[in-house]
């Protein structure tokens, strides 16, 4: 039988040392998540409070951020439903192993760490050279990409955040809706933005750039006002949509006659199945306007490894003419020690050839489970997108609350899925289902499934 990926320690609250006292924080729950921890919202109770205001950005948050959110409910669940089966579909998180032919390279360089000819200590901020290189020649072998273009970072999640601080709290943005929440979170944090309005579900000076069905998720340009920077990820996450090059292009062709910067997120590249675009500089002119960030998380099982990168073209300059790259460069050095050397002799090894090779097998594993819950939902008569070029699907319930679906889901089948809204308001009606589970758990959720909607 098929077992959840969760395990549940019983936990007791730290004694912490209070005035003196060692007394039980009962204030925090931790619970171990695989990947994590979450904090419940309560707060320590405290008899000196400092007289430093609270950040009015991070004041204008309206919830945790989404993926912890959901992991609360999944805990809730289980203290209600000790004996279920639980079936985690909600955070991408991949969970097949890592092939060995690159974890022997990572455990080969970190034991040459106990040794005086193999010990390194910092590394260039930016990225081993070999990394860098290896990059470029095969993620973006046609597209003349340099070496000195590439920032390796700890992940994709983490550059977005440095690419806030290099654009700042004053240009004006805008983003896919839906999407995901990291872009609009960090603006959020960043300043940039007014106050969350319940009416809309939107914050105030952001352009949310509506992508469903009904515009071949992509938007529509000609109506949408000129911003600074456009956050773009395609494959699109949670909607799973790969944008096409025509496409591309129109945005391309956009942000060049607004002379705007596209901040696009290639992470789920790897699971293209069709002649979309990889990376956004297959189109021509997008050095002159866009940074991509992009991630081994979902292309080789680095979520828990961490590594991704960004790259900045030489040809990507400020309105005062100042070259990005410079300025990108300065953000990683003061705010970065660059990526763990040994993440990155994993990297190095998932680009050699058999690396490569075997990674694909990962992600055609994946793809089958992909097809596996495609084929379920259709099977059922629900409108299903995504799914083809992303390991998410995104599956639509005309009329209905995403937060009343996935809870409906989530009591009736063990299964956690994530609420459309979770995204942007433009994912009313829809949950997103992650394919990147244990196949057991795939098949399992998909007969859970059929039950409940047949
Ligand atoms: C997701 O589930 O959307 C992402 O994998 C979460 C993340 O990258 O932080």
């Amino acid at each position: 039988m098929y077992q959840s990926h969760l395990s549940l320690p019983t936990y007791t609250p730290p004694a912490v040392l209070f005035q003196g006292k060692m007394v039980q924080n009962s204030s925090m729950v931790h619970k171990e998540r695989g990947v994590g921890m979450f904090i419940t919202r309560r707060f320590t109770r405290t008899v000196c409070q400092t007289k430093v205001p609270r950040n009015a950005n991070l004041e204008k948050l309206q919830n945790g951020y989404l993926f912890p959110e959901i992991s609360r409910h999944e805990f809730e669940h289980i203290r209600k439903h000790p004996d279920a089966k639980l079936i985690s579909l909600g955070i991408g998180d991949t969970t097949e192993p890592i092939p060995d032919i690159i974890t022997l390279d990572m455990a080969a360089h970190s034991r040459a760490l106990s040794t005086a000819e193999g010990y390194r200590g910092y590394g260039a901020e930016q990225g081993n050279k070999e990394l860098r290189k290896a990059i470029t020649e095969t993620v973006y072998r046609d597209v003349g990409v340099k070496d000195t273009e590439v920032f390796i970072s700890d992940g994709a999640q983490c550059d977005i955040s440095r690419i806030q601080l290099l654009l700042g709290s004053n240009v004006t943005m805008a983003v896919q809706d839906p999407s995901f929440p990291g872009y609009v979170d960090s603006s959020v944090i960043m300043g940039r933005t007014g106050e969350f309005q319940e009416v809309t579900g939107k914050y105030a000076n952001i352009e949310y750039m509506k992508c469903g069905p009904e515009n071949d998720f992509f938007p529509d340009l000609s109506t949408t006002p000129r911003t600074d920077i456009i956050f773009f990820v395609s494959p699109n996450n949670p909607t799973g949509y790969a944008a096409s090059r025509d496409q591309l292009e129109k945005l391309v062709e956009f942000a060049k006659k607004n002379g705007s910067i596209i901040i696009y997120d290639a992470a789920y590249a790897a699971y293209i199945s069709d002649d979309s675009p990889r990376s956004i500089f297959e189109i021509p002119g997008a050095r002159e306007v866009a940074i991509e960030i992009s991630s081994f998380s979902k292309f080789a099982g680095f979520t828990g490894v961490r590594l991704g990168w960004t790259v900045v073209p030489e040809e990507l300059v400020f309105s005062n003419g100042f070259p990005v790259i410079k300025d990108f460069d300065r953000i990683v050095c003061t705010s970065f020690n660059g990526a763990s050397n040994i993440s990155q002799a994993g990297g190095l090894a998932c680009l050699s050839p058999e690396g490569y090779k075997a990674i694909q097998g990962l992600i055609d594993f994946y793809r089958e489970n992909m097809k596996i819950m495609v084929e379920t939902f259709e099977s059922l008569g629900l409108k299903v997108y995504g799914g083809k070029n992303a390991p998410y699907l995104w599956v639509h319930f005309p009329g209905s609350s995403s937060w009343d679906i996935f809870r409906m889901i989530l009591e009736k089948t063990h299964i956690i899925t994530i609420p459309g809204t979770g995204f942007g308001p433009g994912g009313e009606g829809y949950i997103r289902v992650s394919a990147l589970g244990h196949r057991k758990c795939i098949l399992e959720a998909s007969k859970r499934l059929t039950n409940l909607f047949k």
